[in-house]
């Protein structure tokens, strides 16, 4: 195991952005509870300790404390915002509590660099955004560094190397935030910089092998980067021990089964299986409308196929998945994880214990950037490692109202003709997300000398960066024109074409 850091969450949105810019800086973070008992942190040998920065007084009834003995462990730690109001607290210094938060940007200036400043300038942009504030220090510690509002904007006890500063410097805002981490983590704790991606790699392919041993891996391949990265990775480690099974259900975009196949089956020939389940999922889906029924029945019915594959291939002891670190954190952070939002569909939750696999997870440690180094790492194309979400349910949540096979053509169609533009152009890589939406509605128009009575195709482009808000894109006009008159002049069935100018909220991204 690498030297880890351990950052301890007290509820800020920011707790997950300071673990990865940890990791920008090739050392290992691990997010704890709060209330993580010292004599564990002890027992993982953690290098250095990060509190986290969190939305309560130190004062308040249920304010988040840490176990006071953290301080007692002789390793180093850093307080942010509220950690450093936490330093004040526990440390015998004065805390002023303030109803006023005192929030955005302001100018540091550097008393002394000591080690957490080192090579930095003396004034520096910082942002802010705390409500109480440190108004003497505790026994031990001096001022570094002080702001317009505060003497006390950052604080050092070099002796047990301890460390308080009021901003954020996890945050782009802060001017030279990430140097600030990494003279920490290297100058004070004195880490090496082990956690890289040829290292995690590395790694990984040995825990796996003792893991799985001479056992089998099964695998649900649903194209998206998780799943595909988790694949080539137990592929790299365990070869021919490793079967994948990709379910087509005929909701998928056009081509994708065949580069899945292609991928997978020819170029890193992994043992796969395609489930052509395209007929049976339409036929569950016939005259549905109401989009969550017509989620229900796609996540059922992917259970069941995925399940009676799974039986058909044999004996097996492990199921992989493709689980990522922000799911596993235990998070207390307030406003929650991303991911818990999106909404679940492929739900195979109760088939491992169902049919006695045991779980093997190799992306646990890692966050969705990492993910995507690894891939690149093992080879995966550009278009998986840094293909947009793509829901579970595919189209069947893009074509509005019943699904049949003949609307869904005319969707795949129009959707093809936007992804190769989009792709062309260079702005798939730059929005999140970017598709056609089926609307059944027939409008009039003319197409030569002729009158056609045809449907509606919406884009929906989008730029976001956790799905949890998101703004419509603005691409360019002569852009847009361009997907709008192919998709008309070659999509049978398509009379116009519209554009979604809609943010999140109050829209979706989805339509459905
Ligand atoms: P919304 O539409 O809620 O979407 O703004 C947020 C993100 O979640 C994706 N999404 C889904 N993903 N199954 C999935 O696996 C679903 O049923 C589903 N619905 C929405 C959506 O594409 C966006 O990235």
């Amino acid at each position: 195991m690498p030297q880890t850091i351990a950052v301890l969450d007290f509820g800020s949105q920011l707790t997950q952005v300071i673990a990865r810019r940890i990791r920008e800086c090739q050392v290992y973070s691990k997010i704890y509870h709060y209330a993580t008992p010292a004599a564990k942190l002890r027992e993982d040998n953690v290098a250095g300790i990060i509190l986290s920065g969190g939305p309560q007084s130190v004062y308040a009834k249920q304010a988040p404390h840490p176990d006071p003995e953290i301080f007692t462990l002789g390793v180093p730690v850093l307080g942010i915002c509220y950690g450093v109001q936490l330093m004040g607290y526990f440390l015998s210094g004065e805390v002023e509590h303030s109803k006023a938060r005192e929030y955005g940007l302001g100018q540091l200036t550097v008393k002394k660099p000591g080690r957490l400043f080192a090579g930095l300038p003396k004034t520096l942009r910082v942002w802010n955004s705390h409500g109480d504030k440190l108004t003497k220090l505790p026994p031990g510690f001096r001022s570094i560094g002080t702001t317009e509002n505060s003497p006390f904007a950052a604080i050092e006890d070099a002796q047990r190397h301890f460390y308080g500063i009021q901003f954020h410097p996890e945050v782009f805002h802060t001017e030279r935030g990430v140097d600030m981490i990494r003279n920490f983590l290297l100058g004070v704790c004195g880490v090496k910089q082990e956690w890289t991606t040829r290292e995690f790699v590395d790694q990984a392919v040995e825990k796996i092998r003792a893991q799985v041993g001479k056992g089998r891996v099964l695998l649900g391949l649903s194209g998206g980067v998780d799943s595909s990265v988790a694949a080539a990775l137990l592929h790299k480690a365990i070869g021919k021990q490793l079967t994948c099974v990709f379910v087509d259900n005929g909701l998928l975009r056009k081509g994708e089964r065949a580069a899945v196949e292609k991928l997978y089956g020819d170029h890193f020939q992994i043992d796969l299986r395609v489930e052509d389940a395209g007929k049976l999922f339409l036929r569950r889906l016939k005259g549905v409308s109401e989009p969550e029924q017509k989620r229900k029945i796609i996540g059922r019915t992917f259970v069941e196929v995925f399940e009676k594959s799974l039986k058909s291939i044999g004996h097996a002891e492990f199921l992989g998945q493709g689980t990522l670190y922000p799911d596993v954190i235990e998070s207390v952070s307030i406003g929650g994880n991303p991911a818990s939002l999106i909404k679940t569909h492929h739900n195979v939750g109760g088939l491992p214990a169902k049919m006695k696999l045991k779980l093997i997870e190799p992306l646990r440690e890692l966050f969705k950037d990492e993910v995507r180094r690894v891939g690149e790492a093992l080879g995966l194309p550009r278009e998986v490692v840094w293909r947009q979400p793509f829901p579970g349910p595919g189209l069947g949540v893009r074509l509005m109202g019943d699904i049949t096979a003949d609307k869904l053509e005319i969707l795949r169609n129009a959707d093809a003709v936007l992804q190769e533009e989009m792709i062309s152009s260079g702005y798939y890589y730059k929005v999140w997300q970017s598709f056609c939406v089926f609307l059944p509605v027939r409008t009039v128009g003319v197409f030569g000398d002729e009158r056609t009575y045809d449907y509606v195709i919406a884009i929906r482009v989008v730029e976001s960066t956790d799905a949890m808000t998101a703004d419509w894109a603005k691409l360019p006009h002569d852009l847009i024109q361009k997907i709008s008159s192919r998709i008309t002049n070659e999509v049978r069935g398509v009379g116009r074409v519209v554009l979604d100018v809609s943010s999140k909220p109050p829209a979706t991204i989805e339509w459905e």
